[in-house]
């Protein structure tokens, strides 16, 4: 597989997903807790999208109804059409945690959604998605053999294994040194442009979403709203060294601007980062 020339982006891409005015409460023993309020946004078809906003702010909330794993007080998520009130074999989901089984190896974590469906696994399309993520020939190791890169690295092919029409990443680099942090973030540009899938990317970081995104939704501090969409019009494929040109700090800035200037939002460095 290479890399491919970029697709153009417009806005003529079809919405895949659509958020309409989704609310949510949580039940909690001091009552109700505004999580989601009227938060309406699409997922365009082949686009990275990143959500981005404070710690607390509702993006894990928000991921999870859009997978279908929590049900919304109000409004409605859709994916072509299809309301969504439960896990979807079409959605698949990346935790900040690679969420492996520790007594299962590589190879087994992977089957494990193909033994759930009672499908058959195609072994060669997983090895080759291992070789693609730099884990060729580790099918047999357990997880704690595996650095914790080499872990979100097995939980990408462990989703992208059943052929998913849009992938669900909830920061799933966050746990990550800043160098291991850049290598997948690189190894995910790549791997979107080569399969063209659909992508939802939860992040805190507002230079990873601007190396990441096509458009970033900006969330307010909870109840989680949307603050903002920008588009990223910088082209690809983006290199690391980008983040130290101008136009890209121009952008980090922007976004900074905007969510510090959201009513009640306290200015929150750890997003530069
Ligand atoms: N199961 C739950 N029960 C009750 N409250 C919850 C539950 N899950 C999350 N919350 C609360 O809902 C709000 C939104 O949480 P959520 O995890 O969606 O935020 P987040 O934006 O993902 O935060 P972070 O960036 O720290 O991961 C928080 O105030 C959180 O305490
Ligand atoms: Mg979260």
């Amino acid at each position: 597989m290479s890399v491919t020339a970029p697709k153009p982006r417009t806005e003529d891409q079809r919405p895949r997903m659509i958020v309409d005015r989704a609310t949510l409460h949580y039940q909690t023993k001091s009552g109700p807790l505004h999580a989601l309020d009227n938060v309406s946004l699409e997922v365009r078809d082949g686009e990275f999208l990143c959500i981005i906003g404070p710690s607390g702010c509702g993006k894990t909330t928000l991921l999870w109804a859009m997978a279908g794993l929590i049900r919304l007080n109000g409004g409605q998520i859709s994916l072509d059409g299809t309301p969504i009130t439960r896990p979807n074999p079409h959605i698949a989901m990346i935790f900040q945690d690679a969420n492996l089984l520790p007594w299962r190896t590589v190879e087994k974590n992977i089957q494990l959604p193909f033994e759930l469906k009672r499908k058959a696994m195609d072994k060669p399309r997983i090895n080759k998605l291992l070789e693609r993520v730099g884990l060729a020939g580790f099918n047999e190791k357990y997880p704690r053999e595996l650095s914790g890169g080499m872990q979100q690295r097995a939980s990408i092919v462990r989703s992208l294994a059943v052929d998913p029409d849009i992938l669900l990443m909830d920061e799933p680099f966050g746990a990550l040194d800043a160098f291991t942090r850049d290598e997948m973030n690189l190894l995910v540009q790549e791997i979107w442009m080569e399969t063209g899938k659909t992508i939802a990317f939860v992040t805190h970081s507002i230079p990873e979403a601007i190396f990441l995104a096509d458009r970033i939704v900006v969330m307010s501090a909870r109840p989680g709203r949307i603050a903002a969409v920008v588009d990223v019009d910088l082209p690809r494929p983006r290199k690391v060294e980008i983040q130290t040109q101008p136009e890209f700090i121009a952008r980090v800035m922007d976004i900074k601007v905007r969510i510090d200037h959201q009513r009640g939002a306290r200015a929150d460095h750890s997003m530069i980062g």
